[in-house]
Order: C-alpha cells, then structure tokens, then sequence
C-alpha cells in the first residue's frame, strides 16, 4: 500500500472523462479504513451515516462537528493513501461562512480529510464557493439529502417527476458551478441520475441512483451486513454477511466459557518449577 498514489480531484475528473468508474466506501474508524484502502477503494467517505451506524441514533441529525473529526481521525490513521472525505454535519453550513469555515478547519487540520461533503443545492452555493475559495475541495450532495429527512418527509426517490428531475438537474449545475468537484445523487431514478451525469463534466457518485452515474458509493454496514437488526435496501448488494459471522462468533465464545473448553492447553503461558515452589513451598507442591 506504501506506494499506492491517492486519487485527487483532477485525476477523478479525468477519470470521469475517460470512463472509468469512481469506487467509493464509507468507512468510520482505523479497521474499517485500513480494510477498505487494503481492498483497493478510491475513495472513502467519513459520512454522518455515522450516526446511524456507529452510534445508534434514528437519523444523521445528532452527529456533532466533535463526532465527525473524531471519527475521521481515526479513519485517515488506517488509510493514508486514500482521497478521504468527511462530512459536514447537520447545520453546520447553513449559518455565516466563518462559522462553516471554522468546521471546514476541524475536519482538515484535526481529522486530517482532503475534501468535505454537504448535502443541499442552490441553498448552499454560496457556502460551497467560499470553501472552494480557500482551497478545501467540495463533494456536493443532492436528492434523497438525510439532513433534510424532516422536510422531504422520510427517505424517498428522488426524481420521479418532470418538475423534480428538472430540480434536481438545476442544483448539480449550480453546485458544478459553484465549483464542488463531484456530486453524490442519492435515490434518484437512473434515468434522471444518468442525465446528470451526462450534463456535467465533474463525476456523479451514485447510491440507489442506477447504473450510469460516474461512480459508486456504499455504506459500509450495508456492503458487508454488519448491523442487528439488519434493514433490507433494495439499492444495496450484500457482499459478505460480516453481521452473522460476528453472532457466530461471540456465540460459541460464550458457550465454550461456560463448557470451560475456553482456553484449552494451546492458548495457556506455563511457569517454572522454581516459580510454583516459591508459591506453594516444596512439600505442598509434591502434595498437590
Ligand atoms: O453519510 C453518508 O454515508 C452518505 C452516503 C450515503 C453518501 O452521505
């Protein structure tokens, strides 16, 4: 891995011009990281899924600006040959530019990211130019937008009518304008995803938004089935069942604790003659 060059935004777009496909993961601490950089991804995204995920909550509304440069601490130590980008969490973007700015800083400088994502369109242009302005590259993030989940009312396809396909058309020229360097479409139908992607020239990362975006990207906890009670997604392919094997796992841990048969003679340190005699004294130790 030592030698393996990260991607950075020019070589994506050239990518994207070229035909060939982004590969992106999400990816919340240093096993997690380091696995996927193994596995060969081109991009991992610290994202506030996060706080589904990882920490338990309903939405991704809870996960703070402090939970974000943490987790993307730990993520860029286990992978430090891989584009990372990390999250900007909910509202931290939406007040004055400074303030978005000071939050940009933290996830640079203290969780080490080489670009954020935000999720919005024409609402935060402005936002995304500014940051663009001082050198920190933009992942946008348009459609099924999590942030929002209280006003588009629950998590549905985007997309799906004239009006909104145009909507959405409008936002990712507008944040391509603004100078975001991708844009994640999320549960958008695939014919609306794929005009899009044919209408800019920076990449489009799909999740749940068909086969003819620039690129990919899964959580995680949905690739590999590692959550309990796992929730089916149709836009999500398993590739390994990390979930079960875990249960397994503990499982039979537990039940060989309680049978004794944990640890057995391979897994046990021995100590000296000498050092059972200085513990029981010669003549016990003959009578034990
Ligand atoms: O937070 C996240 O994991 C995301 C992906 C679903 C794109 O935003």
């Amino acid at each position: 891995m030592a030698d393996k060059q990260p991607l950075n935004i020019v070589k994506m777009k050239k990518m994207k011009a070229e035909g060939v496909p982004l590969s992106m993961l999400t990816a919340y601490d240093y096993p997690s990281a380091r696995l996927a950089e193994e596995a060969g991804i081109d991009l991992i995204l610290v994202g506030d899924s996060l706080g589904n995920v990882v920490l338990g909550y309903d939405t991704t509304l809870p996960v703070t600006i402090d939970d974000m440069v943490y987790h993307t601490r730990s993520v860029t130590r286990g992978a430090q040959h891989t584009f990372i980008i990390a999250d900007m969490p909910f509202m931290t973007y939406h007040g004055s530019i400074d303030e978005s700015l000071r939050g940009v800083r933290r996830l640079m400088q203290e969780g080490r990211a080489q670009a954020v994502k935000m999720e919005g369109g024409l609402g935060i242009c402005a936002t995304v130019a500014a940051v663009v302005a001082a050198g920190v590259p933009v992942l946008g993030h348009i459609g099924l937008t999590p942030q929002s989940v209280n006003m588009i009312g629950g998590y549905r396809i985007q997309g799906k009518d004239a009006k909104d396909a145009q909507r959405l058309m409008d936002e990712a020229k507008a944040l391509e304008a603004a100078g975001a360097f991708g844009i994640v479409l999320e549960l958008v139908t695939e014919e609306v995803a794929e005009a899009i992607s044919k209408a800019i020239s920076i990449p489009t990362i799909g999740i749940g938004a068909g086969r003819y975006c620039d690129g990919q990207v899964l959580v995680y906890h949905d690739l590999l089935r590692y959550a309990s009670p796992y929730r089916e997604k149709r836009f999500v392919k398993t590739y390994a069942d990390i979930g079960n094997q875990i249960r397994e796992g503990i499982s039979q841990y537990v039940r060989e604790v309680k049978e004794r048969s944990f640890p057995d003679e391979s897994h046990v340190f021995t100590a000296d003659e000498s050092v059972l005699e200085s513990l029981y004294g010669a003549a016990e130790k003959g009578a034990k």
